[in-house]
């Protein structure tokens, strides 16, 4: 197809994914009146944002004395100390506020018997810098993502904002100087790519958990926004950090949200006992979730599993009662129905730890801005290119995020994005007209996949098991030097095989089959980029746990990764330490 044939929009903004980080931005740029349009591969209430359970973190003081201060204590520990101190401050002080805006947005929050929002404890968080469990974690019942994602949308809607609904965005435009002007993205009904220009683009395209086998993400959560960064010779920032929950149901990977022990849910093993209480004395089954995720791992495999394999340890509600459990946890027990058969009234669920969270991404400042090393040396914004939420590293969670602390980093860096593009388009007043070559790149991509026939060769749907089988397998919970190395081969020997994947069905409708494997495409990238940084990574920090270098290494490894495509090349570089008001916490031992 000729450039020239291709249909073209233009618009002040482009938002790539319309889960709750998007969204938030588009609300807010559309209320300012800039021409804004949001692209995304499923229908926009479908985001994955819609399955986050169990809250957003805000020191509203509530249900006990709290304020933002002992927040961002807990976030900085919780990251092991990787996390960059002013984005931390930012967005625990904006924390408050934001919630009460959503809660005028329309968010149906649980309330307090005087009316106030529900809040709930949740793990790694604490009142007076480390002391008693805080309640912090603001909760729509075990439904909060699903209730945030639908007020923002509402929102949206009533501002105006364009909506391509059920588009797949297949590569960014660059112009001169890097600068960034648009994305060609396909059509998934018609199958036609469409170039959108924009004056800014921002990557809310989540995280990338499909890259293991058994997780709690959507099976759109395949890192396309990662990968397209990449394509645009964009680092990906501390991507050995990905977070495994305590709590996915057994076997099926299914999320059972933190809020259960948050409500006074607990583990047990084989025995019957409460072993959480060994591992972390104080904070017991609230401890940060690398430390739970471990420690469940441990216990299997000293034999003390539950079930006929010993595979797994169960999670007890039943002593909450029926009343709490339908009151606070309704979704939950559907899913523990659905997928066990087990109501939690009655008997313990099932759990094993699940891949949950891409902590590291697209390297960006705290206004949402794409900063990272440019060839020529120093560390500056790609001019035009904006990422929030999973799809970025910002840093707030550094190498383990706090559960709650992801609405809230998609609230707070939508909105502060939303603010500077306001702020760039109104000294940007015109677009820039594309340089010929600009959307080569991407159709080139789209051309390869139209080539690929229907033959004998491994089909996606194949190779995509593959990878994730090889990911759980050689870059798990507890890594080593030689099963990483292994790992790193092996998904290399998949990049190989993806040349010779042979498209199936072509006799499906909607191109649902080329997208699939452009999003096989965008997996390989991401998994690479996860066990080429955790291969180099030589220490243990929260969620990259080496059997081989156990202790965290502050002398050598407080520092950011930076992993590039070309050569599968990393780089570094400090970590913020300085806050942007108050004193910075320097690391000390992390325990619970
Ligand atoms: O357990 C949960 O409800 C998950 C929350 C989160 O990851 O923030």
């Amino acid at each position: 197809m000729q450039v020239g044939q291709i249909e073209r929009r233009k618009f002040d903004t482009l938002v790539i994914g319309a889960g709750g980080g998007g969204l938030r931005a588009s609300m807010q740029l559309a209320q300012a009146d800039a021409d804004v349009a949001v692209v995304s591969k499923v229908f926009p209430t479908r985001s994955h944002t819609v399955a986050a359970q169990g809250g957003i973190n805000a020191a509203l003081a509530n249900v006990m004395p709290d304020n933002w201060h002992w927040h961002m204590y807990d976030t900085i520990k919780g990251s092991d100390y990787l996390g960059d101190q002013d984005a931390i401050e930012y967005m625990c002080r904006a924390a408050s506020r934001l919630v009460i805006e959503l809660e005028h947005a329309g968010v149906p929050f649980s309330r307090l018997d005087d009316g106030s929002i529900y809040q709930r404890p949740f793990g790694g968080q604490s009142q007076n810098f480390g002391g008693e469990q805080a309640a912090r974690t603001c909760a729509a019942a075990d439904r909060t993502g699903h209730a945030i994602l639908h007020a923002l949308y509402q929102q949206n809607i009533r501002a105006k904002t364009h909506f391509f609904d059920e588009y797949f965005a297949l590569d960014l435009i660059k112009g001169e100087d890097d600068q960034v002007l648009g994305a060609v993205v396909l059509s998934i009904a018609t199958g036609e790519p469409l170039i959108i220009e924009a004056k800014t683009t921002l990557l809310a395209t989540g995280g990338a958990g499909q890259i293991f086998r058994t997780n709690t993400n959507a099976m759109i959560n395949t890192g396309d926004g990662l990968a397209m960064a990449l394509r645009a010779d964009i680092p990906l920032q501390d991507m050995e950090f990905f977070q495994f929950h305590p709590t996915g149901i057994a076997g099926k990977g299914m999320l059972i949200s933190e809020g259960v022990r948050g409500e006074g849910g607990y583990l047990l093993n084989a025995d019957g006992e409460r072993f959480m209480e060994r591992y972390a004395p104080n904070a017991k089954d609230l401890a940060s979730r690398d430390v739970v995720s471990r420690s469940i791992a441990i216990e299997i495999r000293e034999g003390r599993g539950c079930g006929p394999n010993r595979d797994h340890v169960l999670l007890k509600v039943d002593h909450l009662g029926a009343d709490v459990i339908k009151k606070r946890l309704p979704g939950i027990r559907d899913i523990a129905m659905t997928f066990t058969h087990i109501d939690p009234i009655e008997a313990p669920i099932p759990v094993y730890p699940t891949a949950h969270y891409t902590m590291g991404g697209i390297p960006t400042n705290r206004f949402g801005q794409v900063v990272a090393p440019m060839r020529h040396g120093a560390e500056e914004a790609t001019p035009g290119l904006y990422a929030v939420g999973e799809c970025a590293c910002v840093s707030v969670h550094g190498a383990n995020r706090l559960g709650g602390n992801s609405l809230l980093d998609i609230v707070v860096f939508g909105r502060a994005a939303g603010n500077h593009i306001i702020e760039f388009l109104g000294s940007n007043r015109y677009h820039q007209s594309l340089p010929k070559r600009s959307v080569d790149q991407a159709l080139a991509r789209l051309a390869r996949w139209e080539r690929k026939g229907s033959g004998d060769g491994e089909s996606v749907t194949e190779l995509r098991a593959t990878l994730q089988q090889t990911m759980e397998e050689y870059c798990g919970v507890f890594r080593t030097d030689d099963v990483l190395q292994q790992g790193v081969e092996k998904v290399l020997e998949i990049e190989q095989r993806l040349e010779d994947v042979t498209i199936h069905d072509h006799s499906r409708i909607f191109n649902t089959a080329r997208i699939e494997a452009m999003e096989l495409e965008n997996l390989i990238d991401n998994a690479l980029a996860t066990v080429v940084s955790a291969h180099a990574r030589q220490e243990s920090r929260s969620a990259h746990s080496r059997v081989d270098f156990p202790e965290r290494d502050d002398e050598h490894w407080l520092k950011h990764s930076l992993y590039y495509k070309e050569g599968q090349r990393l780089d570094y570089k400090p970590v913020r330490m300085k806050p942007l008001s108050v004193e910075s916490f320097p690391p000390k031992p992390r325990v619970y």
